[in-house]
């Protein structure tokens, strides 16, 4: 058994979630607030080292009215745990479980679990599939995936994205560096992945499509 998983972007017109080395508002504030909404109805978000690194997100609930019991875990992907010790997702607003490998160093290990949660779960990179079981016996049975563009492509490789949920920003970036809402190596013709339009709707001057992942028979 594993979470459910909701993977949540915002991305340009032309796919792109941000720049090759900086973040970008994307989307308006009333998508930003639509995020938080739903942020407050999962058991845990997660996000990517590099996204950590680059914007320093506080991964709570802060863009409407809430209380600090609405914010969700906070899961950071990190086999090396290059997180900065002074990150935001390590202050006290929410739990944090940091999924790390055995690549990590013992010394770091060790100093993180004086500030969060670290569970050990892959050689090199870490292994999504055995750490969502891990996830989901410890009580955590919903998930938001918030990118980035690596760590998306692997939840799709891995088979553990449910649902997709993006927010097209009236916005267009280009360039052949900028991060794409799904990286990695890119999927061979046939392991595309299939999606089935389930919603969309306007929210102020950016538009959200909802889709259900189709699984591989
Ligand atoms: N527009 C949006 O909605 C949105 C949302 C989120 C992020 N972003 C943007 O996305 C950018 C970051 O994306 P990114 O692709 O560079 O990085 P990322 O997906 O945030 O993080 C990827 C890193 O996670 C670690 N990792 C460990 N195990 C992994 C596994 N099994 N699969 C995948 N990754 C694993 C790897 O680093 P180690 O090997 O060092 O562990 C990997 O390089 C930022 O610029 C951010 O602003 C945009």
């Amino acid at each position: 058994m594993k979470p459910h998983v909701l993977l949540n972007s915002a991305m340009t017109v032309d796919g792109k979630i941000a720049t090759s080395n900086s973040s970008m508002q994307i989307s308006g504030s009333d998508d930003l607030k639509r995020v938080h909404m739903l942020r407050k109805k999962f058991d845990a978000i997660m996000v990517g080292i590099n996204t950590v690194i680059i914007d320093n997100p506080r991964l709570t609930v802060h863009k409407i009215k809430s209380e600090s019991y609405d914010n969700p875990i906070r899961i950071i992907v990190d086999s090396r745990l290059r997180i900065p010790r002074d990150a935001n997702v390590l202050d006290s607003s929410a739990r944090t479980i940091i999924l790390t490998t055995r690549m990590a160093r013992v010394r770091d290990v060790e100093l993180l679990r004086s500030m969060c949660d670290v569970i050990v779960c892959g050689e090199d990179v870490v292994n999504l599939s055995e750490a969502l079981k891990i996830l989901y016996d410890m009580g955590i049975s919903s998930i938001m995936l918030e990118g980035g563009s690596t760590l998306n492509f692997s939840m799709f490789k891995d088979g553990l994205v449910d649902k997709v949920s993006v927010c097209i920003g009236s916005r267009i970036l280009g360039g052949v560096e900028s991060k794409t809402l799904v990286g990695g190596r890119g999927f061979s013709l046939d392991e595309v992945v299939e999606l089935e339009l389930d919603d969309f709707y306007r929210i102020d001057g950016d538009i959200v499509l909802e889709y259900n992942v189709k699984k591989k028979e």
